[in-house]
């Protein structure tokens, strides 16, 4: 594990908090203003230079707009890359609406929202943007100091991004930021970095406001072991898939955090068709759920499973 990362997150993780962020013109995000705070530290205070920055998952910019602006604020000359479909969805003009930016209904559902991203980033850092669906990423810009991943969710996408980011990473040094980590939907994203955590250790959940989680590289993984996922022994054993899921939730301090988190090995298990288990982990959880968490997974997250375990 990388001295300076186990031995200066928690430090920093007090010192990211009291960061006064620089003003950057307003765009829809789907990111907490912890999280801006924290990418805002990783791009002035933890990036060193020897690779690049890469985020796949950019939108309007904000994230990139604050690492970016970090990158800036700390006088780093860093290729700085990233990777979406710019492809306004019907969802991400709800969104944006109700953040308050009433000119969206200006644009097109599918319209392509990269040049509103551009005008917004170029002021702040030089950018290279690609407009490129996650499966046809492709990457030969050399070593990766910082991945930020706010778009791949599904199984088939974090494996293409691992087995095309992955090569270029550098052990003991490179850090992995996953957006959406410790959201029950977002469950191949735990499951994964647990089947792969001898490669990937979690050294940080930064808030409890956010379900991001941030690794780092610790040793080259072989391209092999993602050759076919289904050989994935999570999938073939249950236990060792509650003991990688296990192995992520010890990270969270904060109980309703966690069984937040937990509901999305529910959620992975009933979607196989193991209610019964699925039913056992949301049993066990609830009781630690905030009002407002409970109500999430009632209403929207887990609506299924908290019926057949609840009601
Ligand atoms: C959660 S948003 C990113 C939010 C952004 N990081 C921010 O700071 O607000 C997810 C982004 O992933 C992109 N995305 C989702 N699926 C994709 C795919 N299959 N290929 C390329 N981009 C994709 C969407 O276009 C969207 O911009």
């Amino acid at each position: 594990m990388n001295g300076l990362m186990s031995q200066n997150i928690p430090k920093i993780k007090q010192a990211y908090k009291h960061i006064k962020l620089p003003k950057l013109s307003p765009v829809p995000t789907m990111i907490t203003d912890d999280e801006k705070q924290y990418l805002y530290w990783l791009g002035r205070d933890v990036v060193s230079g020897v690779g690049a920055v890469v985020e796949i998952g950019t939108w309007f910019g904000c994230s990139a707009g604050y690492l970016g602006a970090g990158l800036r604020d700390g006088s780093k000359s860093v290729p700085f890359y990233c990777f979406d479909r710019f492809e306004l969805q019907g969802i991400e003009k709800r969104k944006a609406r109700e953040q308050g930016f009433d000119h969206i209904e200006e644009l097109e559902v599918e319209a392509d929202i990269m040049p509103i991203t551009a005008e917004h980033l170029e002021s702040i850092y030089s950018i290279q943007l690609y407009k490129t669906y996650i499966d046809k990423n492709s990457w030969t810009g050399g070593k990766i100091e910082l991945l930020h991943l706010d778009a791949p969710k599904r199984e088939s996408d974090i494996i293409h991004v691992l087995k095309t980011f992955a090569p270029f990473l550098i052990p003991e040094k490179s850090i992995i930021v996953l957006q959406d980590f410790g959201m029950p939907r977002a469950y191949s994203l735990p499951l994964i970095f647990g089947e792969l955590r001898e490669y990937f250790e979690l050294v940080d959940i930064p808030s409890e406001n956010s379900t991001m989680a941030v690794f780092v590289y610790k040793h080259q993984m072989p391209n092999l072991i993602l050759s076919d996922p289904e050989n994935f022994s999570f999938k073939k054993n249950t236990r060792d898939c509650i003991e990688g899921w296990n192995k992520m939730a010890t990270y969270y301090t904060n109980p309703s955090q966690k069984a937040f988190f937990n509901f999305g090995l529910a959620l992975y298990f009933f979607r196989k068709g193991e209610k019964e288990l699925a039913v056992k982990i949301a049993k066990e959880n609830a009781p630690y759920l905030s009002v407002e968490k409970a109500e999430l997974l009632d209403k929207r997250l887990c609506t299924r499973i908290w019926k057949l375990a609840f009601k």
